[in-house]
């Protein structure tokens, strides 16, 4: 038998068959994404390396609150919340926590992501995956709430950073208050760097209702938002390696 028949014969249906099943892996993965009956959501794999370095990202970074009416992709949402709190090449979480207690917990309002259903969902870091945790379309409200500030109407997505306050008070009693604002400042401040080095934008927004926003999140007394940050595409974004 020739050699191009024996390929013919054993090595193209193997071939074939392989291709036929990562298509229906693949399939399958992006069905997960677009089914809101399964509750749990796999992540894009995080990626560790950027475009631009750390000094550039930081000497660029600024509060934005005018994003372009377009959506974010699925990856970038996956890149946003793993830098708020996802676990890092050692397995711990990408921020420091007092004596590890872990209490923030980030969710994030969807308004306008590719094949991700408008509402809030809840970031689970251990396995870098987001569960569904309000069907329904908030960002109207979530603005009411921020005395109206438009950028939070406007942004495709909005990251809300909240405390359990229990998880640190319960070892360091009244000082663990401070603790758990002060962690909210490093999941804050990942979330602008890594916007920043995906060409997005965000800010900080703490002007907010608080009972008005617990109530909203149907949070316990324990859980309080501490943060709401906006993120869109950037309307000013001039590309990468910009010094300015
Ligand atoms: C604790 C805190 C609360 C803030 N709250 C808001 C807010 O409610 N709305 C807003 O548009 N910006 C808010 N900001 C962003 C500041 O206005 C912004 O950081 C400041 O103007 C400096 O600008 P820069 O971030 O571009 O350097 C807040 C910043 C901090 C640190």
């Amino acid at each position: 038998m020739k050699i191009n028949t024996l390929i013919i014969i054993f090595v193209l249906p193997i071939i074939i068959l392989l291709g036929i099943l990562i298509f229906l892996h693949y399939q399958k993965s992006q069905l997960k994404v677009m089914d809101n009956n399964l509750t749990i959501i796999q992540l894009a794999e995080p990626k560790r390396r950027g475009e631009i370095s750390f000094e550039e990202t930081i000497n660029q970074r600024r509060s934005v609150r005018e994003y372009k009416d377009e959506p974010l992709t699925f990856s970038e949402v996956s890149q946003l919340l793993w830098s708020a709190q996802g676990l890092n090449q050692k397995g711990s979480r990408v921020v420091p926590s007092a004596g590890a207690l872990y209490p923030i917990e980030v969710y994030v309002v969807v308004k306008n992501v590719e094949g991700l259903a408008s509402g809030v969902y809840h970031y689970l870091p251990e396995s870098h995956s987001i569960e569904i945790y309000l069907q329904k379309e908030i960002s109207q409200k979530l603005a009411d709430i921020a005395l109206g500030q438009e950028h939070v109407l406007e942004a495709p997505v909005n990251i809300i950073i909240s405390g359990v306050f229990s998880r640190t008070t319960n070892k360091y009693g009244q000082r663990g208050i401070q603790y758990v604002y002060q962690e909210s400042g490093h999941a804050a401040q990942n979330v602008y760097l890594q916007a920043e080095s995906l060409g997005l934008g965000t800010v900080v927004v703490g002007a907010f209702n608080q009972s008005g926003i617990d109530q909203l999140f149907n949070f316990k007394e324990d859980q309080k938002v501490l943060y709401i940050m906006p993120v869109g595409k950037n309307s000013f974004y001039k590309g990468k390696n910009k010094n300015s």
